[in-house]
């Protein structure tokens, strides 16, 4: 089975911790489990689409129907309540010191997952089983978790890596479309930071991309898109680069600030946006937010134009937006110095694309840079 997958290893915070990309790779999960049975909390739609594949992963380990908690994928999974509800049900669990949480789903139950098995008894052990494509890309891979709090997000977390992160992308054959672009727009940014192959690769499929992911209704399945494009290798190498970038700065000191590339503007528009009649996603924030920046620094003469304009091209063949309705100025400057990932007194340190690979993780940008870039 193993010589099937791809197996990706990181040292993070001192431990090892395992990325394991193929079909059946779910089945792997006794391996990572050191006092059996683990608890399973699981994404709802996960729970209705993929039953059997879920029943043949828990089979490798004794079953307790009590040791399944499905909840509600999306953000609403990430809130205070939910977290008190999670400790509830492992209380009942009576999960132990050397017990282990199983995340199954997107992005926010993983972070609710890897919360909870941080908080439990002063952290017990984490298995992440990935369902969406930013999840297998981004979410599941580093070892951040959170839950949200008082409408901000992400406010309440700590660093609790997964021992392993079991990524099996037949899960994503029933992805609704716009969970695809989300996850594209995560995709896109990785191939930027640091996989020139991807970025040619999905450069080169861009005709592709815009037939399966631009047309078409957000909220359907995007038939035929598993066996259209080859997601199996995009998302190995996505995920090295993400693996690369945590384990060489697990606490965000340095190198993985990469990561924010898109995000510094995104999350404001993000917040921004979910005031009006058209929330953006986060993936369509990060898309705007991502052309921007090339805009931004392709006027200054730092990125080739045009990069700057296929960076802008495929995001579009992938759906997303590229541009948005600015904020008035102060609110969009008191959005921006919110932004938590800002250390205090140094100013807001822009991530701004050069080349496929090569960042400026520094860059400052005055508000009329940006103005020019939005609606
Ligand atoms: N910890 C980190 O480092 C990190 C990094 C990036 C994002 N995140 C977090 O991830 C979250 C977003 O994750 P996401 O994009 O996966 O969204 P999500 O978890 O909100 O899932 C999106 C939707 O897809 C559904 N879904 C999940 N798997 C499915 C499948 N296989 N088929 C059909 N539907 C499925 C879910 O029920 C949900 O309705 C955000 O909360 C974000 O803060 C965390
Ligand atoms: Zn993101």
């Amino acid at each position: 089975m193993r010589d099937r997958s791809t197996v990706i290893e990181m040292q993070l915070d001192g431990r090892t911790s395992r990325f394991i990309l193929g079909p059946l790779a779910g089945l792997e999960l006794p391996r990572y489990v050191a006092a059996p049975p683990p608890v399973y909390l699981v994404d709802r739609r996960v729970a209705e689409l993929h039953r059997e594949w879920l029943d043949g992963i828990q089979a490798g380990c004794p079953r307790d129907p009590l040791r399944v908690l499905v909840i509600e994928g999306g953000e609403g999974a990430k809130t205070p309540a939910r977290l008190h509800q999670v400790w509830e049900w492992l209380a009942a669990c009576r999960l132990t010191r050397d017990g282990t949480v199983v995340g199954i789903g997107g992005g926010a139950v993983l972070d609710l997952a890897g919360f909870a098995a941080a908080t439990w008894n002063r952290g017990v052990g984490f298995v992440a089983i990935p369902t969406t494509l930013l999840a297998m890309v981004d979410a599941a891979i580093g070892g951040k978790t959170a839950v949200n709090a008082g409408g901000l997000k992400n406010p309440v977390g700590c660093f609790h890596p997964a021992v392993a992160v079991l990524a099996d992308p037949c899960f994503l054959g029933t992805l609704s479309r716009r969970w695809w672009r989300d996850g594209m727009a995560e995709l896109v940014k990785t191939a930027i930071i640091g996989e020139p192959r991807l970025w040619a690769d999905l450069w080169g499929h861009r005709e592709t991309l815009q037939r399966l992911l631009a047309d078409g209704a957000a909220d359907e399945p995007v038939g035929g898109v598993l066996g259209a494009l080859p997601w199996r290798d995009w998302v190995g190498r996505a995920a090295r680069v993400k693996a690369d970038v945590v384990g060489r700065d697990f606490r965000e000191s340095g190198p993985r600030r990469a990561l924010n590339l898109g995000h510094t503007l995104g999350h404001v528009l993000e917040a921004w946006s979910a005031r009006g009649e058209r929330p953006l996603g986060h993936g369509e924030a990060v898309s705007v937010g991502m052309a921007v920046v090339v805009r931004v620094s392709a006027e200054r003469g730092r990125c080739p134009l045009p990069l700057a304009l296929q960076v802008i091209e495929l995001l579009g063949c992938c759906g997303l937006p590229t541009s948005w309705p600015a904020p008035p100025r102060e609110q969009l400057e008191s959005l921006l110095l919110g932004d938590k990932k800002q250390s205090a007194g140094a100013g807001l340190r822009w991530v701004l694309p050069e080349r496929i690979g090569r960042l400026d993780l520094d860059a400052r940008i005055a508000t009329d840079e940006l103005l020019r870039w939005l609606d």
